[in-house]
């Protein structure tokens, strides 16, 4: 999987389930621009998830469902411009397929014609097999999203850690397993115990992409803000920042703002 920039090979969702096979594990991150997509396919990480968190870091809205069909294609069309490698995967965003499987096949249908995405993903078990039939009957790749799905927050009324009772963990386990059975390429399982996790990856050939889902799943993904640091209130468990971003971005803004007042910037050398 390795290769050098010229000769990627491009990750396909066959690739996917090839690397839980091997048991290697899968790395995915999301990107909403043009900047960030190129450097995250360029540091080689195999799946780019346009996510419709970008309603929260791009946007500033408190939870996922404002963000709009358009604007994800948006999002969508400029991260594709910068990928070459990366299999990139679009989130149908709220109210794009809840009504019926025509609008999601619609729905879905828009993303990849109008922003040239690789696959879509759908937050939900039973409650949208039909829908995800209709897009896989028309060739489009789809990822499951179950456990924590922030399209359903006011349902939920919490973000806190979904299936730890056995019924809700149950229903889980089967909707993994109906993902699977209609043709499902993956599924990401959101803030569920490991053992749970744990669970459904080897009940499963698809490969389990966790974000709070502990060590076992076949992948992990986060949201790249995150992890950069860049956001700075939000605190979770399993979140490992790997930069504060926020404050060294927020270092070299308050210099390059005091280089201006004291007249230091622009130099001589950096005139014409
Ligand atoms: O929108 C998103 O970023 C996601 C991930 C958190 C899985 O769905």
């Amino acid at each position: 999987m390795s290769v050098g920039k010229k000769e990627y090979k491009r990750v396909t969702v066959k690739s996917l389930v090839d690397m839980k096979k091997q048991g290697e594990k899968i790395s995915m991150l999301t990107a909403y621009d043009y900047s960030m997509a190129k450097i995250v396919d360029d540091a080689k990480v195999d799946v780019i998830l346009v996510g419709d968190s970008a309603s929260n870091v791009m946007a500033g809205h408190e939870t996922t469902l404002p963000i709009t069909l358009d604007q994800m294609i948006y999002h969508a069309s400029s991260v594709i411009r910068a990928v070459n490698r990366a299999l990139v995967v679009v989130d149908l965003p709220f109210g794009s397929y809840q009504s019926d499987p025509k609008e999601a096949l619609r729905s879905a249908i828009r993303i990849m014609k109008e922003s040239g995405a690789h696959a879509v993903k759908l937050e939900g078990g039973e409650e949208i097999r039909e829908s995800v039939k209709r897009i896989l009957n028309a060739g489009i790749p789809v990822m499951g999203h179950l456990g924590l799905t922030p399209q359903s927050i006011y349902k939920f009324g919490t973000y806190s850690v979904r299936a730890k009772e056995e019924d809700e963990a149950e229903k889980l386990m089967e909707d993994a397993k109906m993902l699977e059975k209609i043709g499902c390429f993956s599924i990401v399982l959101e803030k569920i115990p490991a053992a749970l996790t744990k669970k459904v990856s080897e009940s499963i050939s698809i490969p389990t992409i966790g974000i709070g889902g502990g060590r076992h799943a076949d992948g992990q993904v986060l949201v790249i803000h995150d992890l950069l640091g860049m956001t700075h209130e939000f605190n979770p468990r399993f979140l490992r920042r790997y930069m504060n971003l926020y404050e060294e971005m927020s270092d070299a803004i308050s210099r390059y703002v005091n280089d201006v007042k004291s007249l230091d910037f622009p130099s001589e050398d950096e005139q014409y």
